[in-house]
């Protein structure tokens, strides 16, 4: 059965690790989270046995994948979703070189027929959804025909959910962080698509950083997925979650620490580092007074302090907020 993608995380290599998901968690109990992007290569030769590791409570997850080898992939799929992944997405969207020398990412727009190829192996082989996380087109190859061409392919394979990053991708000469802001967001990509495939799941992703923005995607698409506005302010999830229609949540910023808290003390008797630990709650208190001191707290203890969880309840007095009483 498909998920409800009305909200969700957008996958971040290096952000949105199983930490950072479980924190999201906390926030909002029905987001939907993304993994990083694992390639096949890392998945299939790889040494670690934690590739696949995540905590019950991040359902409902997304495994998100990176290839073109049809085989591989279905071979990956088949492990995603024995690991008990929910659906699983292929990444139509990265630029970077590393990406486009193994044949992968945002240069697949160009092969269309190679992506519905993965999408028909990966389905034989399990029974989760696949879905796409595309641009809306490459380098010069980049008008709506294009764009629905690549859709109608993967769409007639079998692919019911489209993720829309909706900028293209500039496959020579800017660096994936350019590739985010440089070229112009176009909106009307989607909304098209979504016109012209009512049945499809539509999603939008890019520039969504507030919850009037999102409201006003949801007029024409099935879901929004933020990126960077929720790594920077992660209680904008919040904010959307009780504005978009799902059970409103009543724990506060302390509610959510404590409980995050307790998380990392468990990790670090695994042998987590807290310096990786406390990376997706630095933005907790964004706009609070203390904010960045809580920030500069934080990134220059826990490295010095690699064990000592007392760290975060001394970040937190340097934030000027008393957390509301709810009884
Ligand atoms: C640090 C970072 C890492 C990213 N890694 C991935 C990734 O692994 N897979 C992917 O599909 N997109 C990745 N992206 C792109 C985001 O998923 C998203 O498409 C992009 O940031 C636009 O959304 P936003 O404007 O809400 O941030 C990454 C973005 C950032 C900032």
């Amino acid at each position: 059965m498909s998920l409800n993608h009305r909200l969700s995380v957008a996958p971040m290599l290096d952000w949105t690790d199983r930490h950072c998901r479980y924190f999201h968690r906390l926030i909002s109990p029905n987001i939907v989270l993304y993994t990083e992007m694992l390639t096949t290569g890392a998945l299939l030769n790889s040494e670690r046995t934690d590739l696949l590791a995540y905590d019950q409570s991040e359902h409902p997850l997304v495994i998100q994948l990176g290839g073109s080898n049809p085989e591989e992939l279905a071979v990956c799929a088949k492990m995603a979703e024995d690991a008990g992944f929910d659906e699983i997405n292929i990444n139509i969207g990265c630029p970077s070189d590393r990406v486009q020398s193994g044949r992968f990412g945002a240069c697949l727009m160009r092969e269309p027929e190679l992506v519905a190829e993965c999408v028909k192996k990966m389905q034989q082989a399990v029974s989760i959804p696949i879905t796409l996380k595309t641009r809306i087109g490459v380098d010069d190859e980049a008008d709506y025909d294009f764009f629905k061409r690549f859709v109608t392919i993967n769409r007639d394979a079998g692919c019911e959910t489209f993720i829309v990053h909706a900028r293209k991708a500039l496959l020579k000469g800017l660096s994936p962080k350019q590739n985010r802001t440089i070229p112009p967001l176009l909106y009307h990509f989607p909304e098209q698509l979504k016109a012209d495939f009512p049945d499809l799941t539509v999603v939008v992703n890019g520039g969504i950083d507030t919850v009037q923005k999102a409201q006003n995607h949801l007029q024409y698409a099935d879901g929004v997925m933020i990126g960077r506005a929720f790594w920077n302010a992660p209680w904008l999830i919040r904010d959307m979650h009780n504005a978009l229609g799902f059970q409103p949540q009543q724990t506060n910023h302390d509610d959510i620490l404590y409980a995050y808290q307790d998380y990392c003390a468990r990790m670090l008797t695994q042998g987590a580092n807290l310096h990786w630990l406390i990376r997706p709650i630095l933005g907790l208190f964004h706009g609070f007074p203390g904010s960045k001191k809580w920030k500069s707290y934080l990134v220059t203890e826990a490295p010095k302090r690699k064990n000592d969880i007392r760290v975060l309840s001394e970040a937190r007095t340097l934030i000027n907020y008393v957390s509301e009483n709810r009884s």
